[in-house]
């Protein structure tokens, strides 16, 4: 007989297995970005999960780039996973450019995989909600974007107090690179390198600085600049009539008539690591900086460009389901996931099965969320799956309640017992 080799039950490293439990989880929290999505007016819209891997590789030293999933099909197309949605979103706008009517504002939950070093909140296949609005120059685009984020925030069960966003804006670090005599040509890779910071040694991106041809000098200006505490201090160095820094101060003070002002915080070491941004770009954290990144983005006036599409100014966000899980078991407890509803139908006989089916279907057509069970049971027993379910009421249908067309939904928390006609 061939002997048979015996196939791990774990999903592939990194990849992750969504068990009931956890599904309820994952649905409180794509519920809140779908309703947050709708409410600011973002229409939906999805692609395959497969992009060309020429759209997807990126610009040498960019992490994302290095960790795309890539291979080539049966008829040698390169093929590749994509790590994020941007550039899927791109291409499509691009095809449609002619026809949609901008400023567009769309929205998706999109599973993306980076073949990434996994730490904590970091797997290599997540889920990805991205709100972006393509074609509109003015700073209520990023107003519009992250106050949807921090509503689907709220509605997953956090206060304002659970988190802050980090705003900064590549053109003010642009602006005091270029007045400390860093050239245009090296921001790009500066960008790059101080997205390191915290993640590596400083004198490591100080090595990465001068390799990109920044001199001494400019290494000492650099890290001067990442010191920079607050936006009135970055202002008095980049000159009064700054107009990043007057694109921040609209962001700020629209977020206050918004309601979200409490969330925001200016923070100059906020780079993000993809080299696409090209404006105002931001991070949120939770307000202990206990986990990593929970969501973020930016805006990217030249992706369109550089795909080979017409010009579009374009600002969104991308809000992971990883890091949002871990905050909210540990803020609202491993319990808080889902609120208990519907009813568990139970029977103690055979001969009452037909009658808690016909119930079940009563109900069902009532618009009631049933569990009808399938064996039968003695009440003690019944009762305490019940209890155990995720249901919050529950009907037990023995011998004498058939015969009395007659029986009692209990309430499982309050005990109470309501007549029910069968
Ligand atoms: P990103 O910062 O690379 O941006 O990812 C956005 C979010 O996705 C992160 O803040 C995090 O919540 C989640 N995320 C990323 N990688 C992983 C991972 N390996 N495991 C778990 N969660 C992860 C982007 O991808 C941009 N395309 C966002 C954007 C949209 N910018 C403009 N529009």
């Amino acid at each position: 007989m061939e002997e048979q080799t015996k196939i791990s039950f774990e999903a592939p490293r990194g990849m992750r297995d969504f068990y009931p439990e956890d599904m309820v989880w994952r649905n409180r929290v794509f519920d809140a970005f779908r309703a947050a999505g709708e409410a600011a007016g973002f229409e939906p819209y999805d692609a395959c999960v497969v992009e060309s891997y020429e759209l997807l590789a990126r610009k040498a030293g960019e992490e994302v780039g290095e960790q795309i999933y890539h291979f080539r099909d049966k008829s040698d197309r390169h093929i590749a996973l994509r790590a994020e949605m941007t550039p899927t979103l791109a291409r499509m706008v691009a095809q449609r450019q002619g026809s949609l009517a901008f400023p567009i504002k769309w929205t998706t939950i999109a599973q993306c995989f980076r073949y990434e070093r996994m730490t904590k909140g970091r797997k290599r296949e997540h889920y990805q909600w991205n709100c972006d609005i393509v074609g509109e120059e003015s700073v209520l685009a990023e107003v519009e974007v992250l106050g949807a984020a921090c509503d689907a925030l709220r509605r997953m069960g956090l206060t304002n107090a659970d988190f802050r966003v980090h705003v900064s804006n590549r053109a003010l670090l642009s602006e005091l690179l270029a007045a400390s005599g860093i050239p245009a040509a090296l921001h790009a890779q500066v960008f790059l390198a101080l997205d390191k910071r915290g993640k590596m040694p400083d004198e490591e991106i100080a090595a990465m600085l001068r390799d990109g041809g920044v001199d001494d000098a400019g290494v000492k200006a650099t890290f001067a600049i990442m010191d920079l505490k607050t936006l009135d201090a970055a202002e008095a160095l980049a000159g009064a009539g700054s107009p990043a820094v007057a694109q921040l101060r609209e962001l700020f003070r629209l977020a206050g008539i918004a309601g979200f002002a409490e969330c925001l915080e200016f923070d100059i070491s906020v780079i993000r690591g993809l080299s696409y941004y090209t404006g105002i770009v931001f991070e949120c954290f939770d307000a202990q900086r206990e986990f990593r990144a929970i969501f973020g983005g930016g805006r990217y006036d030249n992706l369109l460009t550089t795909i080979g599409g017409d010009p579009a100014t374009a600002v969104g966000l991308g809000f992971g389901d990883v890091v949002v899980t871990e905050l909210l078991k540990a803020r609202l407890g491993a319990d808080a996931a889902a609120p208990k509803r519907g009813v568990y139908v139970g029977w103690m006989f055979p001969e009452q099965r037909d009658a808690a089916l016909a119930l079940a279907a009563k109900l069902r057509a009532e618009g009631e969320i049933v569990n009808l069970a399938l064996r039968k049971a003695k009440p003690k027993q019944f009762f305490s799956r019940a209890g155990a379910s995720s249901c919050a009421k529950a009907v037990f249908l023995g011998p004498d309640d058939v015969a009395a067309g007659r029986a009692k939904l209990k309430d499982l928390a309050t005990r109470e017992e309501t007549p029910l006609e069968l």
